[in-house]
């Protein structure tokens, strides 16, 4: 069993890498960014009031985020371990879920840093294609096999409102401003694992399964 935290800027290969470890570890991949999305795309009143946030870039409220990781978190798959992508993402965040996983009696492994530098990022998120079922892809640097599909499920692929370059630049000040302490706050807790994010997916997630196994 392990219980990860990914931890990284937008465009960083958080949801790529997710996916790889989720289904090799066979832990749930919850993100965040995903929850939010699915609730936009159902129309509840927790979409529609994120919805605001998320297209300009800026976080959604801790209070709400808290909330949906405290819900999620106490399914029952989450048993077998878990992996976290876009959670936590603030201070208090991170102090919650410190309070939660104390409450149902687990612990935090590791928390994986995916560091990639802002030029890169910024290509990475200018060409990149989602699919509903949480796969990622990049026109130039990680094509799906079809164009325009997806490998995994054959979903239509679509460009997320919040890549669009005002957005973009606005999701690199609140992660710098609110997400980048977050890096010392786990390192002080003996947890962190930073790590080059610039290679080739497969080698990033070479090193990722390499500190995975010393958990293991
Ligand atoms: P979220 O969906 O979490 O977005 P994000 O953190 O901005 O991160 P991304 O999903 O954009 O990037 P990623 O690291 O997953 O990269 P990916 O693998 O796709 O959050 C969206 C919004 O929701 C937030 O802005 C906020 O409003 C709200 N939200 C979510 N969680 C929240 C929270 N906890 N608190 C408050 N608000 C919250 O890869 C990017 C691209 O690069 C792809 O095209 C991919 O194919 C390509 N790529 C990946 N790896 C490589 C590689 N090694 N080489 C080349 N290309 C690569
Ligand atoms: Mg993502
Ligand atoms: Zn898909």
């Amino acid at each position: 069993m392990v219980n990860l935290v990914l931890l990284g800027a937008p465009g960083a290969g958080k949801g790529t890498q997710a996916m790889k470890i989720s289904q090799l570890y066979n832990i749930p991949h919850i993100s965040t960014g995903d929850i939010l999305r699915d609730n936009i795309e159902r129309g509840t009143q927790l979409g529609l009031e994120a919805k605001k946030f998320m297209d300009r870039g800026e976080l959604v409220p801790d209070s709400v985020l808290i909330g949906i990781i405290e819900d999620r978190l106490s399914e029952p798959d989450t048993d077998k371990g878990f992996l976290l992508d876009g959670y936590p993402r603030t201070i208090p965040q991170a102090q919650a879920l410190g309070d939660i996983i104390d409450h149902i009696g687990k612990e935090l492994d590791a928390v994986i840093d995916i560091e990639v530098p802002d030029e890169v990022l910024v290509k990475r998120l200018a060409g990149r294609r989602m699919c509903r079922c949480g796969a990622s892809y990049h026109v130039i640097f990680n094509p799906p096999e079809v164009d325009g599909k997806c490998d995994h499920c054959g979903g239509e692929l679509y460009q997320r409102d919040d890549d669009a370059e005002n957005a973009v630049k606005t999701r690199l000040v609140s992660y710098y401003g609110l997400t980048y302490p977050l890096i010392d706050y786990y390192r002080e807790k003996g947890l962190l694992k930073s790590m080059n994010g610039t290679g080739s997916v497969d080698d990033i997630f070479k090193e990722i399964n390499s500190v995975i196994e010393l958990i293991l």
